[in-house]
């Protein structure tokens, strides 16, 4: 079964209240965003599996551990590319796999427009990220595409989540275990998280 991971954390915290705040402009959200992005990749590496390696320091032979299997992060487009990089900037070996869906008008499902893996997915650890786990539609329809590409270990990286997205999650991809920053109170009429932070690629991109 999935764990559901909320990171309590002061720093985490400190960064969501710029994010949460509706006075924070868009160089400093998506700094925050960013940041928030690389904090939260300290816990969901937690359980990595390392493989020991032998080098040499200066001064004599040692053996040393590095991260077992390839890393993936795969963003959901396009509010995910705005915790990318910090995610990269802890780990930089990662690859990065992309995912662009839209709904469709008669349908309301979401649907995949593009997608683009790295051909090594099925021995990874593949990191979902979408900031704002919602209804989550989209993030189990990724789901669902990245198992049919072969993904085995698949986590689900966001910031801010509900009791709505979770549930679903949990439902449709047991295996996967969810990652947030926060987890708000429900979802209103129009599908944004209360009190969430608004429309996060909005805020992201200045789009708004
Ligand atoms: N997507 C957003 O950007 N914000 C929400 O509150 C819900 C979905």
């Amino acid at each position: 079964m999935n764990k559901v991971v909320i990171l309590n954390h002061p720093l985490i915290d400190h960064k969501m209240a710029k994010i949460r705040d509706k006075r924070t402009g868009t160089k400093e959200f998506r700094e925050s965003v960013s940041e928030v992005g690389g904090l939260i990749t300290y816990e969901i590496t937690r359980d990595f599996k390392t493989k020991p390696k032998t080098i040499e320091t200066p001064i004599c032979e040692m053996i040393v551990h590095e991260l077992e299997k390839q890393v993936v992060i795969v963003p959901i487009l396009r509010a995910g590319l705005g915790m990318v990089d910090g995610i990269h900037n802890i780990i930089p070996t990662a690859k990065i796999g992309h995912i662009g869906l839209y709904r469709d008008e008669e349908t309301l499902q979401p649907q995949v427009y593009y997608s683009k893996f790295p051909k090594d997915i099925k021995d990874s650890v593949v990191l979902v990220v979408d900031p704002m786990l919602a209804t989550a539609g989209s993030a189990c329809k990724a789901i669902d595409i990245l198992k049919e590409h072969g993904a085995t270990d698949i986590r689900y990286v966001g910031l801010v989540g509900c009791p709505e997205g979770i549930d679903r999650l949990q439902k449709e991809h047991p295996n996967v275990s969810i990652y947030l920053a926060a987890l708000d109170t429900h979802l209103d009429e129009n599908g944004y998280i209360v009190p969430g932070l608004g429309d996060c690629g909005d805020r992201l991109f200045g789009t708004k």
